[in-house]
């Protein structure tokens, strides 16, 4: 196993946290490629729950290396915040690895992106409000304040002058906001310089060089395939690359390292903030998968939308990412219903559609073709292997795999690491 991605297949929230944990305790270097704390990671090891939204989950593994690559956004403040609140239940984090390269999220993005929301009111997309989408829009616009510019207060003056003279235009003109001072924004970033610098490194370089020495390197991707910017449900986005090409540009390892692509894939579906989702449920049966899935925001708060099992979209994952192995979660969240329907195909106005239709507008008004498997009562949270399993649960996890592109490798039966059935060995 060199090198491994993990990416979402759906909008989110899949429990990829379990899954990189899982991998995390026999792998060297643990990387997050894109995003930045619009994540939220819950990671539950014994009694202790964990919420991460920018470290790596590879953080609670004694032994590994978690890195914070080139392709992620990095809110200074949250990364102490997070460091300090792991240093007070006694987790060691002095291996954090912190690309120089990394695009910092000053607080004018942070604002821009919370006016902007504001501003568009019912045609906003329901982002987290972090500052992602500007300080992405930064980075390719060639003004963004990178991590190694606090190095270099002459350039980061600059380069905050630079941006400023725009920006504090667009805030001060348009969304009638106070212009920042070039001064205190250079201060502010300046003020994390000392506590960071022992981080920062070349990470692509160090990467590179661990496979080279034959050890192991886990690339976690934030978001998930449906909010990639290219190949997700555009304009209803995020701002960065989620799916497996983006773990070679958000981390410096070329394609060929990389063999293996765990796709994490949900037993039904969810999404946050806005946009399209064919099987979406308004009536109660949405409502109790959100109850029995505790399906709140970790990083909002906010109450996800849920739905049936898009066998579509995780075809369209498995293709857009090579996915090698799905990792099935959450499939306890099912059990207690009597049937349990799976999106096969979509109807748009008539035409049945078997990948994603080319239109987003046809996507938008898409209709699920449903076929329905019959649900199981008994509690399988103890279940570790596929006959532990009651028949109609074996059943649901065939169906899916046959559906979906790729084979199952492993189903998750509870919130616990151990609650899990491993079909096939991830390593
Ligand atoms: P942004 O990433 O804050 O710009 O938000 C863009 C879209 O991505 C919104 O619909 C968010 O709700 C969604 N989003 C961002 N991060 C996550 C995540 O970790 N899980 C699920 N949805 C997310």
């Amino acid at each position: 196993m060199p090198a491994t991605v993990i990416v979402g297949a759906q909008w989110g929230d899949e429990g990829k946290g379990k899954a990189t944990d899982l991998l995390g305790s026999s792998v060297d270097y643990v990387v997050k490629f894109n995003g930045g704390n619009n994540a939220g990671h819950t990671v539950v090891i014994g009694d202790q729950k964990y919420a991460l939204h920018l470290l790596p989950s590879g953080i609670l593994t004694p032994g590994c290396v978690p890195v914070i690559g080139n392709g992620v956004v990095v809110d200074l403040a949250v990364l102490v915040q997070e460091l300090d609140a792991l240093l007070e239940r006694g987790i060691d984090v002095s291996r954090l690895l912190l690309s120089a390269n990394a695009h910092v999220i000053p607080e004018y993005n942070r604002n821009l992106d919370k006016v902007t929301e504001r501003f568009l009111g019912s045609r906003r997309l329901g982002t987290t409000g972090r500052g992602i989408g500007p300080t992405y829009a930064d980075k390719m616009n060639r003004v963004g304040i990178r991590v190694q510019d606090l190095f270099d207060e002459k350039i980061l003056t600059q380069k905050v002058e630079n941006v400023l003279e725009l920006k504090g235009q667009i805030l001060a003109k348009i969304y009638n906001r106070r212009a920042p001072e070039v001064r205190d924004t250079v201060e502010e970033l300046l003020s994390y310089a000392d506590r960071i610098g022992p981080m920062v490194a070349d990470t692509g370089l160090l990467l590179n060089r661990a496979l080279d020495r034959g050890e192991t390197v886990l690339l976690e991707a934030g978001q998930a395939t449906l909010l990639d910017v290219d190949h997700g449900t555009y304009p209803f986005v995020t701002s960065s690359s989620a799916t497996a090409g983006g773990a070679c540009t958000g981390s410096g390892i070329p394609p060929m390292r990389i063999d293996k692509v765990i796709g994490i894939v949900k037993a039904y579906t969810t999404r946050v903030g806005e946009g399209p989702f064919p099987t979406e449920l308004q009536d109660e049966s949405g409502e109790r998968l959100r109850q029995a899935g505790a399906e709140f925001g970790t990083t909002t708060g906010r109450p996800r939308r849920c739905g049936w099992y898009d066998a579509v979209i995780a075809r369209y994952a498995a293709r857009v990412n090579g996915v090698t192995d799905f990792v099935l979660t959450k499939l306890d969240v099912l059990t207690g219903l009597e049937r349990i329907p799976v999106c096969v195909a979509y109807d748009v106005d008539g035409t049945r559609h078997d990948e994603m239709p080319v239109n987003q507008s046809d996507f938008h008004h898409a209709r699920p073709v449903y076929e329905e498997l019959p649900g199981w009562s008994q509690d399988i949270s103890g279940a570790r292997s596929l006959e532990d399993l009651p028949a109609n649960a074996r059943a649901y996890v065939t169906a899916v795999e046959d559906l979906s592109g790729a084979r199952i490798s492993a189903v998750g039966v509870g919130p616990d690491r151990e609650e899990t059935v491993v079909l096939h060995s991830l390593a």
